[in-house]
């Protein structure tokens, strides 16, 4: 009886979360590799014959996702971005590739990453032509949706570039029914808030009918002031985009940049920390052919991705903000919390962050057990709410931590776990 209206309101309170598209798709959410921050529109086969977008690009990377450990480590989808089509449709006014860049076509693509096991994204644009001006989708909606699924497309990132904002909702929303109407499971993958914000607050509840992820905010550079912008706006708007996160549709904040240029390895850490908190698709955008050592080990960290990939599906967020420091806090599923504590103070060396501080310590009462994932894995024990523990971090920098609670707290938290339960199967 007790435990029967505990479900009761638990359910409804829960309940509020939108649902999301009924593709059975993104229940966690997406990894793979995209190519556009690392490889943009570059069509010069001739110059740059391992750097331009062609089939050999996404044949490579598939053959290395295979052989290098990224498969196994999760990451799935090879995605294209711009820049693939001919700039022609075909006399059934098809898309078709660019003939030079992709002489097998792109259903030999999708077989040839279909037999290493992984699966191929494609991208086209809810407009009248895409961001680098190709052939776009408006107009063509089904067509476009149908050549997809007849290739064996498995993922399709719609961008919304030239297209008059006020028909941005109606044209995402008739290219999901097209997908939906091929039978094929294609990941939607929409930048319809991105381009909508503009003008209004965008509608998160209509998004996560349509979409399995959606992009919020401007791209991704190869820079940490890239990624603080991303995490400041993250941040301010979360009391309107986090609650649209979870199972079957997530908050897109853009590729992975780990492994390129512009990041030192601290950065990089902070970007792989809170892209796991944000519970963000996993995209990786560089070169798995050349990566260094350290940050192929950080992209493949188990534990990161498991936080990343958690079933609970909620989205951290920002919880305070002491002394320079961001805490950042994610619930996972067993009653846990991810805890990220990014250093904001560019300047000297690691400081020290007292964990007590941290809003979501409270799950500590009667005690915890700590396990430091980044920047180094370490056991840190167990601890209440009284602890003295301090956590160093660099500038720029993140702590990566879990809190489990532990003993006396067990036969309560099991019990609301049981009742939290029946959420999952509504979303
Ligand atoms: C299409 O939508 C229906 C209803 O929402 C759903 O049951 C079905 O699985 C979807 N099919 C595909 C291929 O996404
Ligand atoms: C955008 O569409 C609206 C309504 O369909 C129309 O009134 C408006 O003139 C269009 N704007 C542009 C710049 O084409
Ligand atoms: C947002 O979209 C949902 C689902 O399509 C709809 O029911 C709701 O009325 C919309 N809300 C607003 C404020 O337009
Ligand atoms: C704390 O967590 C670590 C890492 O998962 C584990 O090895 C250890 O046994 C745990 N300790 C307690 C008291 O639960």
């Amino acid at each position: 009886m007790c435990r029967a209206m505990l479900l009761l309101i638990v359910v409804s309170l829960f309940s509020l979360a939108a649902e999301a598209l009924d593709n059975g798709l993104a229940l966690k959410p997406t990894m793979g590799w995209l190519h556009w921050e690392r490889f943009l529109c570059n069509t010069d086969c001739d110059m740059d014959p391992d750097n331009c977008i062609s089939e050999r690009l996404y044949m490579q990377m598939a053959d290395v996702m295979v052989k290098e450990g990224w498969k196994e480590a999760g990451y799935e989808y090879v995605c294209i971005d711009d820049c693939w089509p001919s700039h022609q449709r075909d006399a059934q006014g098809r898309l078709q590739a660019d003939p030079k860049r992709f002489p097998g076509g792109i259903k030999k693509l999708a077989d040839y990453v279909h037999s290493k096991g992984l699966k191929l994204g494609i991208y086209s644009d809810v407009g009248d032509k895409t961001c680098a001006g190709y052939p776009a989708s408006r107009g063509y909606y089904e067509i476009d949706a149908q050549t997809f699924a007849d290739w064996g497309v498995d993922l399709l990132k719609f961008d919304g570039c030239n297209m008059n904002w006020t028909l941005l909702g109606s044209g995402y929303i008739e290219m999901s029914k097209a997908l939906n109407k091929t039978g094929r499971s294609i990941l939607y993958s929409c930048e319809w808030p991105l381009y909508e914000w503009p003008y209004r607050q965008p509608n998160y509840t209509a998004i996560r009918e349509t979409c399995n992820h959606w992009r919020n905010f401007g791209d991704v550079y190869d820079s940490w002031s890239s990624i603080k912008s991303i995490l400041e706006w993250t941040a301010s708007h979360q009391d309107i985009i986090v609650s649209s996160a979870g199972p079957g549709g997530w908050n897109d904040p853009d590729m992975l940049l780990i492994g390129n240029f512009g990041l030192s390895h601290t950065q990089q850490e902070s970007q792989m920390a809170l892209w796991a908190i944000m519970a963000a698709p996993l995209l990786m955008s560089n070169d798995l052919r050349d990566i260094c050592p350290r940050s192929k080990e950080l992209l493949q960290n188990q534990r990161i991705i498991d936080i990343n990939q958690d079933p609970l599906g909620k989205q951290g967020f920002l919880t305070a903000k002491v002394d320079s420091f961001e805490v950042w806090e994610r619930p996972l599923s067993k009653n846990r919390l991810a805890i990220a504590l990014l250093n904001k103070q560019e300047l000297g060396g690691p400081r020290g962050f007292a964990i007590r501080a941290v809003p979501g310590w409270k799950i500590c009462n009667p005690q915890c057990n700590v396990t430091q994932i980044l920047p180094q894995y370490k056991e840190m024990g167990v601890h209440n709410p009284q602890s003295k523990l301090v956590v160093s971090v660099n500038p720029s920098g993140t702590a990566l931590l879990t809190v489990t609670p532990v003993t006396s707290a067990f036969k309560r938290l099991h019990r609301l776990e049981m009742a939290v339960k029946p959420r999952h199967t509504i979303l």
